[in-house]
């Protein structure tokens, strides 16, 4: 039988963090106080290599996933990334490989990725506004950019993509429905992502979130929508459609509309560590055993046995939880595990 945990939960995704740098300093993931030059970020030899990565891959794909997704930080910052695409979408049982960039530096990687088997693009883009987008990723990059590396991505054959969005109140909220407009008329999938209070680091505030069903209602006044069914199970994004039939969009609402009960999500960190939650305290480690000369079959005890025990609904329970125990949960960074 397939591997499940206490809540009978499969095991369906893999998301693979390959690096904790990034080229951009979004406040609410990586504040540019805290990830100044003097920031300490993994050293190399901690790093997984991509031989160590596939091999662990191989051992959770015959344990249920058949999806993965590489995210970082910035997956793109990792040399050689194609390398690694190129292992993993050889790998048997891998049925959907994707990658979630902030798309800086697509434009001169988009071929490679594409010839080493990339199947799927998300692209993180807040808004279109300039001067916005610039606040929501400290600085670093206009959206000319990241405009350049969706082109890029439409070029090489990468159709529809999906945006993601994060929603803050009282920063982008004016300007979703000109990025709602812009996206669907070039046919791509466009996400508004709840602020979630991941890490310890962005000084989350539930003031800050706005729900959902408020963006839904901003979007339907300008550009009718209506509600589609989940394409799958465990779907993260509530989709609708519009009712012109030009596409659709995605909510995501982890704050107003937990979805933990159908989450079949797996995480591996940079440095070889399964988080069974994005809002997990600890991870498990498989690179000590893994260079100590652990057994596939050794290692795939470990993966089973955090699976099994694996008791994560924290968003469920977020809001029963004090502001002040919320700020006392040690939690793991985003820009470390993926989003
Ligand atoms: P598809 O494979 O395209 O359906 O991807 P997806 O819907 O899983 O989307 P993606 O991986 O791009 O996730 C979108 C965003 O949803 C992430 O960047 C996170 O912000 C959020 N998210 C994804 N998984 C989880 C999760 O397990 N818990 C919570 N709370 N948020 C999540
Ligand atoms: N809340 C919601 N989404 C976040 N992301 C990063 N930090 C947060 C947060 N605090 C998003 C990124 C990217 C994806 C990987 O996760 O913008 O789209
Ligand atoms: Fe980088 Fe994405 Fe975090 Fe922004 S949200 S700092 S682009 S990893
Ligand atoms: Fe899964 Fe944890 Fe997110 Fe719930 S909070 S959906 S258990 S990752």
């Amino acid at each position: 039988m397939n591997l499940q945990d206490k809540f009978e939960r499969p095991l369906r995704d893999l998301r693979i963090s390959v690096t904790d740098r990034c080229n951009f300093r979004c406040p609410y993931c990586m504040p540019a106080e805290i990830f100044n030059e003097r920031y300490q970020f993994l050293p190399k030899p901690h790093l997984l290599s991509f031989e160590e990565i596939t091999r662990l891959t191989r051992i959770i794909v015959r344990l249920g996933a058949v999806k993965v997704r590489l995210t970082g930080g910035e997956p793109l910052l990792r040399r050689d990334i194609e390398k690694l695409v190129a292992m993993l979408s050889a790998l048997e049982g891998v049925d959907d490989l994707a990658m979630t960039s902030n798309a800086f530096l697509l434009p001169e990687k988009i071929d490679a990725l594409k010839a080493a088997g990339l199947r799927r693009l998300t692209i993180s883009l807040d808004t279109l506004d300039d001067e916005v987008f610039r606040q929501m990723n400290g600085g670093r990059s206009g959206v000319d950019k990241v405009l350049e590396g969706i082109y890029a991505a439409e070029a090489a054959g990468f159709s529809p993509l999906k945006i993601n969005a994060v929603v803050q109140r009282g920063v982008n909220d004016h300007t979703l429905v000109e990025l709602a407009r812009f996206f669907k008329e070039r046919g791509h999938i466009l996400r508004f992502i709840e602020y979630m209070d991941v890490g310890n680091m962005n000084d989350w505030k539930m003031e800050q979130v706005l729900p959902s069903a408020e963006i839904v209602a901003i979007i339907n006044d300008e550009m009718p929508l209506e509600p589609v069914s989940g394409n799958y199970f465990g779907e993260v994004a509530r989709r609708y459609r519009y009712a012109d039939g030009g596409g659709e969009i995605g909510l995501i609402s982890s704050v107003t509309q937990p979805f933990c009960g159908s989450c079949t999500r797996m995480r591996l960190s940079p440095e070889g560590q399964i988080f069974t939650c994005l809002f997990a305290t600890e991870g498990v480690n498989l690179r000590d055993p893994l260079r100590d000369g652990a057994s596939d079959e050794a290692l795939e005890a470990i993966i089973r046995g955090a699976w099994g025990a694996r008791i994560d609904r924290y968003s469920e329970i977020r809001s029963s939880l004090t502001p002040d125990v919320r700020a006392r949960r040690k939690k793991v960074e985003m820009y470390h595990i993926g989003g």
